[in-house]
């Protein structure tokens, strides 16, 4: 665990900004009271998430409930205070059983998952619940690894023909659970599957110009390469900002544990794009085809995703200007989200930030906090007080 040490004050905003989340996190404990809340708020508000099907209201399915634990560690490593800790570890049995039970597992987000409420956790406190759990949703995900595409597929079951095949940018930020699982069992072909992945996402879902797409399908018969297209994006060849921003996130930590130099490049290539299509404040719209004077809103959750990924991109770069660069970008539009997208002096909502963006095109979560959101912010100002933090990815 790390955690603040005398002398190392943060700057003074980023200090009041930290107090401000960590208060709402803390009361977020009572307030949830033990079930997880919806994937955004509604009006401001998280409310439990909705029964559906067999699972009643509050209940772990989906792919953001991790983030909820993911805080509750941030804030037990940024206060000792044992209150965090205790509502952190509650999780553990929940995504230990939908593990166990192969609940709502049919999807690659289990890397968000598993990564924040089971390998923190154990890298942490050395949980071996929680070590077992996400091994289990390792294994799970590797059922996903398409031969010959070398493609982790992200939706549907694997007998879901409009998804075969298919994978999204997204993707990236679920595979630090493979690594992380070639590390604990000493069997590469784990970290195998997200190196062959993270290629095949290089070398097709970024276009020529820097941006990227949200999704590309390729054959899963033959693995050939097929078409690109959007699901939350404003169109297919428009650039989705959260998209990019995973892809600045996602490229920087596969390099991290490949040492792939093409992995950076990508992450930088991403990175640029996103920084030279922000508005004046900083914070990006939804999709980077928009800009300041367009009527659309803002995604504070790919802001706060982006900081997250060009304090990572900037880790793994040599000292000098373009490390430079990517941490004052970084620093910059941190600032930006605290000053004016942080609901520090919005006692009305119980997010960390307002004015984030779940799914245009099928209105959802529109202007709305989102708990990524809220997890990357909390992330990002953990990194800035902590810079010795050891990630959970
Ligand atoms: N990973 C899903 C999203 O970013 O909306």
């Amino acid at each position: 665990m790390t955690s603040i040490q005398e002398g190392q004050t943060p700057a003074a905003k980023t200090g009041e900004a930290l107090d401000a989340a960590l208060a709402t996190v803390r009361a977020n404990i009572s307030a949830f009271d033990g079930s997880y809340p919806d994937d955004t708020t509604s009006g401001g508000v998280y409310l439990p998430r909705p029964a559906k099907g067999q699972f009643p209201a509050g209940a772990n399915r989906g792919w953001t409930t991790s983030f909820w634990p993911g805080m509750l560690w941030l804030g037990w490593e940024l206060t000792e205070d044992e209150q965090f800790r205790g509502a952190a570890t509650a999780n553990i049995a929940s995504f230990a059983e939908r593990a166990e039970k192969e609940i709502d597992l049919d999807t690659h987000d289990l890397g968000f998952l598993y990564t924040l409420a089971c390998v923190a956790p154990w890298r942490l406190v050395s949980d071996e619940r929680g070590r077992s759990a996400a091994l289990l949703a390792a294994d799970h995900l590797m059922t996903r690894f398409l031969e010959p595409a070398g493609i982790v597929q992200a939706w549907g079951g694997l007998d879901d023909v409009t998804q075969s095949g298919r994978t999204i940018i997204d993707s990236l930020m679920n595979m630090p659970l493979l690594y992380w699982a070639s590390e604990q069992t000493g069997e590469d072909r784990y970290a195998s599957a997200a190196r062959r992945h993270t290629a095949q996402l290089r070398d097709h879902i970024i276009r020529p110009g820097g941006t990227t797409f949200h999704t590309f399908y390729w054959d899963p018969v033959t693995g050939e390469p097929l078409r690109g297209s959007t699901q939350q994006g404003y169109t297919d060849d428009s650039c989705w900002a959260r998209g990019q921003a995973w892809g600045i996130y996602g490229f920087a930590l596969n390099y991290r544990y490949t040492k792939d130099e093409s992995f950076l490049d990508a992450a930088r290539t991403c990175a640029d794009y996103f920084l030279d299509h922000l508005p004046a404040d900083g914070v990006a719209y939804w999709d980077l085809d928009f800009t300041d004077g367009d009527e659309q809103p803002r995604d504070s959750s790919a802001a706060a995703i982006a900081v997250c990924g060009l304090i990572e991109l900037a880790t793994w770069l040599p000292d000098g200007e373009a490390r430079a660069h990517y941490r004052e970008r970084a620093a910059w539009i941190r600032d930006a989200l605290t000053a004016d997208y942080s609901t520090a002096g919005h006692p009305e909502s119980n997010a960390l930030l307002l004015h984030g963006v779940y799914d245009w095109p099928s209105s959802v979560g529109v202007d709305e906090g989102t708990l990524w959101g809220d997890y990357f912010y909390l992330e990002a100002l953990a990194r800035a007080v902590l810079p010795d933090w050891t990630l959970y990815w």
